[in-house]
């Protein structure tokens, strides 16, 4: 009998990935063919309020990480202050786990444009920015192409179509630190500052790049809008629940059999998606702890798992963690989470942009602790000390990444302290877990044994 996942079941879905299959569908002429450029037609003279209304009423989310309604962060933008409106595409992509934007870049370049276009005349704006991820060549390169095909066939420039609506798209390779991904850490970069978080209020939407009302947001967001214009609020609420409808492209690594990007309405059981998609766990490999949203999203156990706990912001929310990004972690009884947690904490150490204390000094050492403890010389004040240091990190910083640093911590010794513990009391891990046994992947800012900085050393180094 198929499985119903507790009665949540839902249907595979092929919106934003529906012409993965088809062959040229990053050239201009098979995105033509399957449809594309047809919405951009129909929107040339439409007014900019009515458009911006329908991405509000269709309840579309950001999907970079917070959530925060489309259409209601685009009705903070004052389209009347005299100055230019700016669309700044977030593709900076470096939360470990996650890989979606880059293969929507990659294989459907030209619905990123279409989706900036649209979305450009919704905001009366005439430009918009795609600020990339400098390790993202393959991406870059399609991208460009797409955008020169674009300009040739008139759909970017000046009179679209021969309409009155001029827009022209920048393509801005980032340097590739994730804190850049941060959108005003991003505005700062754009505009060849330091990538270092801004003071808000004011916000972007009042005051973005140079100053001017802009409006920031994640690459599948901005894909969602085309989707929403051409087949109308009601098809896009009937997809996903309530208060988080429309698909949704859920990157899913880890000890599964098979990764990979894979679209699902919003409100999916996690274990649907990957029983499903990835077709489970790797062989004699059960379930243990896992991330719903990137590295920075609360871990969540088996036992949320098994209870088919759905992938919408507000059931992953009522069970302790976050949507993030949706790059579900997948990992196994054989993998030890303090290992795991050690990782991301190295990531989030080498990442920290340095301007605030609590995160540039606490997350250095929340990341000495957890190795001595993980290499065998942890104290049993070590466990406490961690929460601590989480406690005067968390909400204490000046951006989001300080508080994703602590996440993994946190809740690793909510589900799994037995583990320090063990850790601790044996100087070794329990014997069905081995170190470094999940696997490298994208973006997974897994750090190799060999490549770890040596613990704090209080004696001077002897040249
Ligand atoms: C450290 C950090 C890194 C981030 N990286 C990204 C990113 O790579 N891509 C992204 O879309 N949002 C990222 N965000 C979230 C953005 O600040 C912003 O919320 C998002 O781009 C808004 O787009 P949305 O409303 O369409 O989700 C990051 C946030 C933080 C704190
Ligand atoms: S929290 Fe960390 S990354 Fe964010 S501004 Fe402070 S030091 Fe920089």
């Amino acid at each position: 009998m198929t499985d119903d996942y507790g009665g949540k079941r839902q249907e595979p879905i092929r919106v934003l990935t529906s012409r993965w299959d088809v062959e040229d569908a990053h050239t201009l002429a098979g995105y033509e063919r399957t449809g594309g450029y047809r919405t951009l037609r129909s929107v040339l003279d439409a007014d900019p309020a009515h458009l911006r209304q329908q991405v509000k009423d269709s309840g579309l989310r950001g999907r970079g990480g917070a959530g925060f309604p489309t259409g209601v962060k685009w009705g903070f933008m004052p389209f009347d202050s005299g100055k230019p409106t700016y669309l700044v595409v977030n593709a900076d992509e470096g939360e470990p786990g996650t890989f979606k934007d880059r293969e929507l870049m990659e294989r459907d370049p030209h619905q990123l444009l279409e989706g900036m276009a649209i979305s450009g005349r919704a905001l009366q704006s005439e430009r918009g920015f795609i600020f990339l991820r400098g390790e993202y060549l393959w991406p870059g390169i399609r991208l460009s192409e797409a955008i020169a095909e674009a300009y040739e066939a008139g759909y970017l420039g000046a009179g679209i179509m021969g309409s009155d609506f001029d827009y022209d798209i920048t393509l801005h390779y980032a340097a590739g630190a994730y804190i850049c991904g941060e959108e005003t850490a991003l505005l700062n970069a754009l505009e060849g500052r330091r990538g270092q978080p801004r003071l808000r209020p004011p916000f972007p939407a009042v005051a973005g790049v140079y100053a001017a009302p802009t409006a920031v947001n994640n690459v599948e967001t901005i894909m969602n809008v085309p989707w929403i214009i051409e087949r109308g609020v009601s098809w896009y609420k009937s997809i996903g629940t309530e208060k988080s409808p429309g698909p949704k492209v859920y990157c899913v690594s880890g000890e599964v059999q098979r990764p990979g990007n894979y679209e699902w309405p919003m409100g999916t059981p996690a274990k649907q998606i990957v029983e499903e998609s990835c077709l489970g766990m790797l062989p004699d490999r059960e379930m243990k702890f896992w991330a719903p949203g990137g590295s920075s999203t609360p871990l969540l156990t088996a036992e949320h798992y098994h209870d088919n706990i759905t992938m919408d912001f507000e059931s992953i929310q009522a069970a302790g963690s976050l949507m993030g990004t949706t790059a579900m972690m997948m990992y196994s009884n054989k993998t030890s989470v303090v290992d795991a947690v050690l990782n991301w904490t190295r990531f989030y150490e080498h990442e920290s942009c340095g301007k605030c204390t609590p995160c540039r000094e606490g997350v250095f050492w929340l990341s000495q602790i957890l190795a001595r403890i993980l290499d065998g010389d942890g104290r049993q004040e070590d466990i406490d000390i961690l929460t601590d240091i989480t406690k005067g990190i968390f909400q204490r910083s000046f951006c989001a990444l300080a508080d994703g640093a602590c996440s993994p911590i946190d809740s690793s010794l909510k589900y799994f302290r037995d583990e320090y513990e063990h850790l601790v009391e044996h100087g070794r891990l329990p014997d069905h877990v081995e170190p470094h046994a999940g696997p490298v992947t994208e973006n997974s800012g897994h750090i190799r044994p060999n490549h770890r900085a040596p613990l704090y050393d209080p004696e001077p180094a002897k040249v």
